[in-house]
């Protein structure tokens, strides 16, 4: 009876007001805010920066700068570290239709969707974009190029290296890609 009374007494009818609480601390957080300043912190932040030097696990950082002269350093000494698979086809077409077909189109010719608004890129069907090294290619959607802007925020590396894959199979149909995607 007298939990039920302790329970029933909770329920504050006029909805204006607040319930009573129970160990208020539950409610009201002490710590202090993610982004709020604190004077305990080195750097006066709560939320503590990386250290110096450090890179997320998994992040690999590229040593070259954007511009088509590390474009074309990038495609002497990069190689596509992914041997093409099925698999690899596969997550490459995946990923071009995701990332690169509004512009590029599915089929790399240069007529995406946003075309309509954007100017048309080159075609990557073209003589031009076949003779690019992978590198190179790898170096283009990681920092952009003109008014490409860059991908590398958006795309895994892995996910580079596998649409340079698959773009060689739109270049050379007789490499196999996935039939049933668009
Ligand atoms: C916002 C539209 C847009 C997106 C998205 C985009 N591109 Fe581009 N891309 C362009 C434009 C425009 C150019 C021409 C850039 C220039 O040189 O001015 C270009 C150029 C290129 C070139 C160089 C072609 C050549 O012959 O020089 C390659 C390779 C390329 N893009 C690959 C990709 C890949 C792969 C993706 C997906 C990861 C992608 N692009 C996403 C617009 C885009």
């Amino acid at each position: 009876m007298v939990a039920l009374a302790v329970a029933a007494a909770g329920c504050e009818q006029d909805e204006t007001r607040p319930n009573y609480e129970y160990a208020p601390d539950m409610v009201s957080s002490v710590p202090y805010d993610s982004f709020a300043p604190n004077p305990n912190t080195p750097d006066g932040k709560t939320l503590l920066g990386p250290a110096k030097g450090t890179v997320p696990r998994g992040f690999q950082p590229l040593h070259l700068a954007a511009g088509p002269e590390a474009a074309v350093q990038a495609g002497q000494e990069l190689k596509n570290p992914y041997p093409a698979s099925p698999e690899v086809l596969a997550r490459g077409q995946t990923a071009f239709l995701r990332y690169c077909s509004p512009c590029h189109g599915s089929g790399g010719l240069g007529d995406g969707l946003v075309t309509a608004r954007f100017p048309m890129p080159p075609s990557l069907l073209a003589e031009h974009a076949k003779g690019l090294p992978d590198g190179r290619i790898f170096h283009i959607i990681t920092t952009g190029q003109g008014l490409m802007p860059a991908h590398g925020s958006q795309v895994a590396p892995e996910d580079r290296w596998k649409i340079v894959h698959y773009l060689r199979t739109l270049q050379n149909p007789a490499r196999t890609a996935r039939k049933d995607m668009p």
